[in-house]
């Protein structure tokens, strides 16, 4: 529900403006943590390469989202940001966005779906010449609701998985109008925040939600992609029995060889305490496995959008359905079986913690960052198609983010590097 001291201007529409200086404080604390970001912002504020540049974001308005948004308009961008889902925005950020740092914000937790798409719409009203976008929702508004404004779009970045799959199809029908970067595919993004990041804010949200124990408890893992390898460790390292679910017998194999045991879902769901989908899917927990599972059973989504349980048919089916603690949902099926639903299916870490940590978001969005000046000065060789982010921008980030924590590596000696480039000398 909208709060009423909520309103919509040109400086955006946050819940409460009075907020902004809890933000400030927040986003602060953030940035100590964010080496790599800062370095670029310095960079940024000196050069502006993105001067008078009109930049459109559609991402979880968190701490660290508020520091890319003020390396962005360090570097001269003229910035407008909006949810990316209607559960995980930090409305105190939001507040000070709008009210300290003068970037037109819109976002409030918890916003009803018909928001959440004024929102979206807010910040194309900016005409902007770059998104940036994370689950591609923002992509797919501007191409399917204002393609006109379509056209005056130089190109855009993708943070998450399930955007950029969404991107390639669009891409691959011919649909796309304009490049994209998926940084998502970025190895200083994948390997540390689906991995290391969603690991620990997916056990954090469910630990804020339910303050349940962990340690002995029968866990489910839902997909065994980098989200899947993060959350499923993680849940180990506090004790948990895990079990890991996967379609794909390379993930599965591999899971096998990590420790854990591989069972289908219908097997997973008789036996598991705790569930959480990281697939990227749709349906993937369904009635079929509801039915199956222990009274008391904990259900979490941490993929990017709420398709991974079917959260449609449970409602329905439900006999009662009542909130006992804040993001988490109490349904009774006939018969009486309980099963605690959290954060209505929506990430679970964004919904009721506050998304992954400073230290990896700050290679997420150095990646966001470089991006969008490599887009600029690259975009008339770019297609309308999807773009790797270049290996050499990944690599300084890495050298980056080394160098901020102090860790040295060696460098090849003449000698090896001859060995490694020539191929006559073996045994
Ligand atoms: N996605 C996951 N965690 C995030 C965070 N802290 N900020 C922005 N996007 C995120």
């Amino acid at each position: 529900m909208t709060p009423d001291t909520a309103v919509m201007n040109a400086q955006g529409h946050v819940a409460d403006p009075k907020l902004a200086e809890s933000g400030v404080n927040r986003i602060e604390w953030a940035e100590r943590e964010m080496p790599v970001l800062r370095q670029v912002k310095a960079r940024f504020a000196k050069d502006k390469p993105l001067q008078g540049r009109r930049l459109a974001a559609c991402l979880h308005v968190t701490t660290e989202t508020a520091n890319l948004m003020l390396t962005l308009q360090a570097g001269g961008a003229e910035v407008t940001l909006c949810a990316s889902n209607p559960l995980s925005t930090q409305d105190d950020v939001a507040a000070a966005l709008a009210y300290r740092y003068k970037i037109p914000t819109f976002a409030i937790k918890g916003e009803d779906a018909d928001t959440y798409y004024k929102h979206i719409h807010a910040v194309l009203d900016a005409r902007p010449e770059f998104t940036m976008d994370d689950g591609a929702d923002l992509v797919t508004v501007l191409h399917t609701k204002r393609a006109a404004d379509a056209a005056g779009v130089i190109a855009g970045t993708e943070e998450t998985t399930t955007g950029v799959i969404r991107l390639r199809s669009m891409a691959r029908d011919g649909a796309l109008r304009y490049p994209i970067l998926a940084v998502n595919d970025a190895k200083t993004k994948h390997l540390f925040d689906n991995r290391y990041g969603t690991g620990q804010s997916t056990l954090d949200g469910i630990l804020r939600a339910t303050n349940r124990l962990i340690a002995g408890s029968k866990f489910v893992v839902l997909g065994y992609g980098w989200c899947g390898r993060g959350v499923a460790t993680r849940a180990r390292g506090l004790g948990a029995h895990v079990l890991v679910t996967e379609i794909d017998p390379l993930p599965a194999l591999e899971a096998v060889m990590d420790g854990f045991e591989v069972v289908p879902a219908a097997e997973a769901a008789r036996v598991g305490d705790f569930f959480v989908t990281v697939t990227g899917n749709i349906n993937v927990l369904r009635m079929e496995h509801f039915k199956v599972m222990k009274d008391g059973a904990i259900v979490a989504n941490s993929g990017h959008f709420n398709v991974e349980l079917d959260l449609e048919t449970l409602r329905h089916e439900a006999k009662s359905i009542r909130t006992v603690r804040p993001f988490v949902e109490e349904v009774t099926l006939e018969g009486g079986k309980r099963m605690y639903v959290l954060g209505e299916g929506r990430l679970i870490n964004l919904a009721a913690a506050e998304g992954h940590p400073a230290s990896v978001m700050d290679m997420s969005f150095a990646n966001q960052a470089l991006g969008i000046e490599y887009l600029l000065s690259h975009s008339k060789e770019l297609k309308p198609t999807v773009y790797p982010i270049p290996k050499a921008l990944d690599e300084e980030i890495a050298r980056l983010k080394l160098e901020a924590l102090h860790v040295g590596i060696d460098t090849l000696t003449p000698e090896q590097s001859a060995y490694l480039a020539s191929w006559e000398q073996g045994t």
